[in-house]
């Protein structure tokens, strides 16, 4: 299956396209030139239409190459948009959240009581002196109370960073200090695979030392873990929740109001806090659950992703609730207590969008289709996929096995800093061609470029690049502007380069064809070889590391180290264990890595520079080919791929 024809195309059906936002290339197009032709204008009526706001903006857009503000002056609240209006509409006894524990517990949550737990918990962080502007981290399993968290935030204007559950005590320890937050939301626990994650205990190793500016710890009871409580410091969440009231009324902020920073693995040791704003990102947001995912008042959505990602920002909390969706959320892992629990869910609440990666569907594909035969699928009419190009084994089971050939399937292409979706088909209008993003969002001027900007010709591979800043743009990297300039504004200019290489095919279709810095893409996480590499020399047994990807049927890329070691007696074996041991402290369990390769030396150039290139075709091919002559010492790579085949 992996030969399907790149050819191939799926166009709308003429049912679905009859409904859709977007029933037409036509007027897919025409929202295109719009766009174009009269960014502001076009913008403006958007979110003039789609946001509620509290003051009118004096601006729509200001752009200060590397730096954009959208809609200037304006004032709104994310909380308010999510929640608030839909009440105020006469839906508040729509369900916002059909939420099911891992052990089987399940919640429906209106929207009407999610606007009594977003308003309590921001009266909560109030009573514990959080006011506009400061910072909270959120560390939480997948449960209601951790939407409640990020829409209490908003709703006082505290910028939040949640960070993923996988990630260690020493990962959550940085991003505390690098954003001098005040507060810490937790749990005592969360369900995954039959087991607890010791969530509080990763908080309290993490501000034991050298976190000075948490004064409170809020900790929502979801297991019956035994956990530690610091007197002052640390509050029972539902003891917090009995001293507040229901009225919170939501502050009016400004539209560049920072609402989250969310840190992303970048070509360094240290990852980036990446800064999204208020008013242009949920504009986005909610502007992509229409245009790609169709979505429709009576809609059963999924998205499958945990709120520790920008995925789940974007596409579980902010632009689902704010266009009023209902939704489903999950807490565990797709195989407990078997591989058929998404399926059993998605039947049960009869899921009409369902949005997942291409590693999730690959685990799936190997557990067999009976799984999902088993389950009635037939109330799906739309399928999403993110994170890495879908390949076509995975595409066309995602089609035939789980959409049943009905159901369009979106890839969508973006990124944490894009803050939503930029290229990826509206599927009343785009034919589909597997593995393709197809096009991008009205407004978004993507383009395939060379060394100097210039574009490259049809089906020539280049860098992508977006021309024109668009409204949920990354603002900036969390207290470092001039890393967000080098990064992303530096090799052209003023355009932003989005480290991705891709091509474009005689229709204008976007192939995407990795990237092209020292970012590997596993299981669609991305993750830094410069951060393991840092992580692995912290070691005492590591003298130098070097990490690449490998490719990986499931994962899509796996982690592999080479390592030198200092002198010493060492058992390799162990040391091996050991140090993928390491990583999953010093990162998290998600960033262990997949294979350790001890050897004497590594393949450097003569300024001394490693050549991961090198140790790329050892691990992908096995073989050494191209330009060697920078090699400080050619005798390294022969020994490095001759061991492989030894193995
Ligand atoms: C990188 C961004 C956006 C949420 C998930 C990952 C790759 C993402 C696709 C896709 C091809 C994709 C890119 C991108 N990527 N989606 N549909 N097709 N590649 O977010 O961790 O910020 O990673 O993931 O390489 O640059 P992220």
């Amino acid at each position: 299956m992996e030969t399907m024809s790149e050819q191939a195309v799926f166009p709308p059906s003429p049912e679905f396209s009859s409904r859709a936002h977007v029933p037409s290339l036509d007027a897919y197009r025409d929202l295109c030139r719009q766009a174009e032709q009269h960014p502001e204008e076009f913008f403006s009526a958007l979110a003039e239409k789609e946001l509620t706001w509290f003051k009118p903006w004096d601006h729509p857009f200001e752009w200060n190459p590397p730096f954009v503000k959208w809609f200037v002056g304006g004032t709104l609240n994310a909380s308010y948009n999510c929640v608030d209006r839909h009440v105020e509409a006469g839906n508040g006894s729509k369900v916002a959240l059909h939420w099911i524990g891992e052990p089987g517990d399940t919640r429906d949550i209106t929207y009407a009581e999610l606007h009594v737990m977003v308003s309590r918990f921001a009266n909560m962080l109030k009573a514990r002196g959080l006011k506009p502007g400061d910072r909270a981290i959120i560390y939480m399993p997948m449960v209601p109370e951790a939407v409640a968290a990020m829409l209490g935030c908003a709703r006082l204007g505290v910028t939040h960073s949640v960070v993923f559950g996988g990630f260690s005590a020493e990962a959550l320890k940085a991003r505390i200090q690098d954003l001098e937050a005040s507060a810490v939301i937790t749990a005592d626990g969360g369900w995954r695979r039959g087991k607890t994650l010791n969530l509080k205990g990763a908080v309290d190793d993490a501000i034991a030392a050298e976190c000075p500016s948490v004064h409170t710890v809020i900790v929502l009871k979801r297991t019956e873990n035994e956990i530690t409580m610091t007197a002052g410091r640390d509050v029972w969440w539902h003891d917090l929740d009995a001293t507040v009231t229901d009225d919170c009324p939501p502050e009016h902020l400004d539209a560049e109001h920072p609402l989250y920073v969310l840190y992303t693995s970048g070509t360094t040791g240290k990852p980036k806090g990446i800064l999204h704003t208020t008013g242009g990102y949920l504009l986005h947001a909610v502007l992509t659950m229409k245009w790609v995912f169709d979505l429709k008042p009576d809609d059963i959505y999924w998205c499958s992703a945990d709120i520790g990602w920008v995925t789940g920002h974007t596409y579980i909390v902010y632009g689902p609730l704010a266009a009023g969706a209902t939704q489903i959320m999950y807490e565990g892992a797709p195989d407990f207590p078997a591989w058929d629990r998404w399926w059993q869910i998605a039947a049960q609440y009869k899921a009409t969008i369902f949005y997942t990666s291409p590693t999730a569907i690959r685990a799936l594909i190997k557990q067999g289709e009976h799984l999902p035969n088993a389950h009635d699928l037939s109330s799906l009419r739309l399928l999403g996929s993110v994170g890495e190009p879908i390949n076509p084994a995975a595409w066309e089971w995602y089609h035939r096995v789980i959409g049943k050939g009905r159901c369009p399937i979106v890839d969508t292409w973006w990124q944490t800093e894009t803050g939503g979706v930029l290229i990826a088909p509206m599927p009343g209008a785009t034919p589909l061609k597997p593995g393709s993003g197809t096009l991008p969002m009205p407004g978004i001027l993507a383009e395939v470029v060379d060394f100097e900007g210039k574009p490259v010709g049809v089906n020539q591979e280049g860098f992508l690049i977006i021309k024109r800043p668009w409204p949920s743009m990354m603002r900036t990297i969390w207290r470092d502007p001039a890393r967000f300039e080098q990064n992303y504004f530096s090799r052209i200019p003023g355009i932003y380069f989005t480290g991705d290489a891709a091509r474009r095919d005689e229709d204008g279709y976007f192939w995407i064809l990795g990237r092209v810095d020292d970012v590997m893409n596993v299981s669609g996480h991305r993750l830094s070889t410069m951060e393991i590499e840092s992580a692995l020399v912290r070691h005492p047994a590591v003298a130098e590391a070097a990490v690449v990807g490998k490719p990986h049927e499931i994962t899509g890329q796996a982690v592999c180290c080479f390592v030198t070691l200092k002198q010493g007696n060492w058992d390799n074996h162990k040391l091996g264990i050991e140090l993928r041991q390491w990583i999953a402290h010093e990162i998290g369990s998600f960033a262990r890595p997949e294979e350790i390769r001890f050897t004497e030396a590594l393949p450097k150039t003569r300024s001394g520079k490693i050549m991961r290139r090198l140790l790329r075709e050892i691990v992908t091919s096995h073989t050494v080919s191209g330009d060697v002559t920078t090699l400080e010492d050619l005798g390294v790579v022969t020994k490095l791929a001759a061991q492989h085949d030894e193995d």
